[in-house]
């Protein structure tokens, strides 16, 4: 039975189980209490862009035999509107910066496989219901595990249970702070056994609304449409879909141009959100990733954020565990929220612009054309863009 460990961490999501792994590096030591099963965790369909960052961390810490081989480095994206399609570089405009296309879902599975047979508990189907002692020397994570109730205790705990977790609530009212924002449309999401039409991703502004050709490998192709709050998969059969999709692209020079069709394997609608928790500690708790902060998925910035959080906090333990100073664990919260604040301006600034706002008036909806026009036209708006995309170095 695990009764005490250095570092107790809640979620083995993309955070949690980087976290585990940097500190198992360092001969830190490190529970993971996870509330699903593997098979569940390792198929859950989510991010798909891996910035260099998150890039060197996953290989830094055992990871990238998988990801060296099977991700995509991609040196740009287009966008499309007005029916033209511009291209943005990526190298020539961040000296030299790109970004690797590589699936969350495999990200997950090369952690974890990582975690079982390097060592570092990790356990499945335990669900933590409360963090009790967050300003006490030691913290307690109380979790049910295959029926039993369990206590665990910690010098510190993580919380990296994801935006619907417990951690956050150890965060008494009168020091937490929350910022917010939802917006007036979700995605659509399908995956589709289909080679991707195009080289990059296309991120797609129409006046029927955005849509975004992003891939998994050469043979799989992942799609999103902007659709209304409230929809119903169920509303929208394949043949619809696919339909939407190529009125969305349309290119005038290139009237005939149509996706490559294939079997539609996984269909879901996801709820846009823009969320800050501050501080990012209190006493001996940390949260990381979307614990902390959710960023609408326009910017592909959710699973790099999460991951620069554990990356700044594994060296504040490395830290603390060298030299017995606390002073990049003291930073933490500040450090991780400049990077946090960027990554929410920066998705909310390409939710808003490539998507089309059933509230906008006419003139809002022109103001917005320009909007994107300007990036296509001037090298330092799509400079400014490139930069975001493809994240600023941690230093
Ligand atoms: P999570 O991945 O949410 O992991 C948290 C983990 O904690 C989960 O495994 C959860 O089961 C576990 N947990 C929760 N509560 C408890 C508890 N009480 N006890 C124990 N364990 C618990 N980003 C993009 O950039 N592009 C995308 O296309 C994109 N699509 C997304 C689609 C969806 C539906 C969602 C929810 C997010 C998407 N994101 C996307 C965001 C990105 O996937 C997240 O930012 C990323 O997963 C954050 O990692 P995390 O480890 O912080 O949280
Ligand atoms: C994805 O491949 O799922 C993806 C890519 C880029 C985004 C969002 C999602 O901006």
């Amino acid at each position: 039975m695990l009764r005490h460990t250095t570092v107790g961490i809640i979620g083995g999501g993309p955070a949690g189980l980087l976290l585990a792994r940097l500190l198992h590096r360092a001969g830190i030591d490190s529970v993971v209490l996870e509330s699903r099963n593997r098979a569940y965790v390792e198929q859950r369909q989510r991010a798909g862009i891996l910035e260099q960052t998150t890039v060197d961390a996953l290989r830094a810490c055992g990871a990238g035999e998988r990801m060296d081989t099977l991700g995509l480095v991609h040196d740009g994206i287009e966008l499309r509107f007005d029916g033209r399609a511009h291209r943005i570089d990526f190298p020539s405009l961040t000296g030299g910066r790109s970004v690797l296309v590589y699936a969350q879902t495999e990200v997950v599975k090369d952690l974890i496989a990582l975690q079982l047979d390097q060592g570092g508990p990790l356990l499945f189907e335990a669900e933590v219901h409360a963090v009790e002692g967050a300003d006490t020397e030691r913290p307690l994570i109380r979790y049910t595990h295959r029926g039993r109730e369990q206590t665990l205790s910690c010098d510190y705990v993580v919380g990296c249970d994801g935006s619907h977790g417990v951690a956050r609530d150890a965060l008494p009212e009168p020091v937490r702070r929350t910022y917010q924002r939802s917006y007036p449309y979700s995605w659509l999401g399908i995956l589709a056994d289909a080679p991707p039409s195009y080289p990059e991703l296309v991120y797609a502004h129409s006046p029927r609304g955005f849509a975004l050709g992003s891939m998994r490998s050469p043979t799989v192709s992942r799609l999103y449409l902007q659709v209304p709050n409230g929809t119903d998969p169920a509303d929208w059969p394949d043949e619809r879909i696919w339909g939407e999709l190529d009125a969305r692209f349309a290119l005038r020079a290139d009237p005939d141009w149509r996706l490559r069709r294939g079997a539609i394997t996984a269909k879901a609608v996801l709820p846009m959100r823009s969320h800050v928790t501050e501080p990012m500690r209190h006493g001996r708790l940390f949260l990381a990733g979307d614990a902390a902060h959710i960023v609408p998925p326009a910017g592909a910035k959710g699973l790099n954020l999460a991951a620069s959080d554990v990356i700044i906090l594994a060296r504040a333990f490395i830290q603390l565990s060298e030299t017995g100073t606390t002073e990049l664990l003291d930073a933490y919260s500040d450090t991780c929220l400049r990077r946090v604040w960027r990554a929410e301006h920066f998705s909310c600034f390409m939710t808003t612009t490539l998507h089309t706002d059933p509230g906008h008036s006419p003139f809002e909806a022109r103001l917005q054309l320009s909007q994107l026009a300007r990036i296509a036209d001037s090298r330092s708006a799509s400079a400014e863009l490139a930069e975001n995309y493809t994240g600023p170095p941690l230093g």
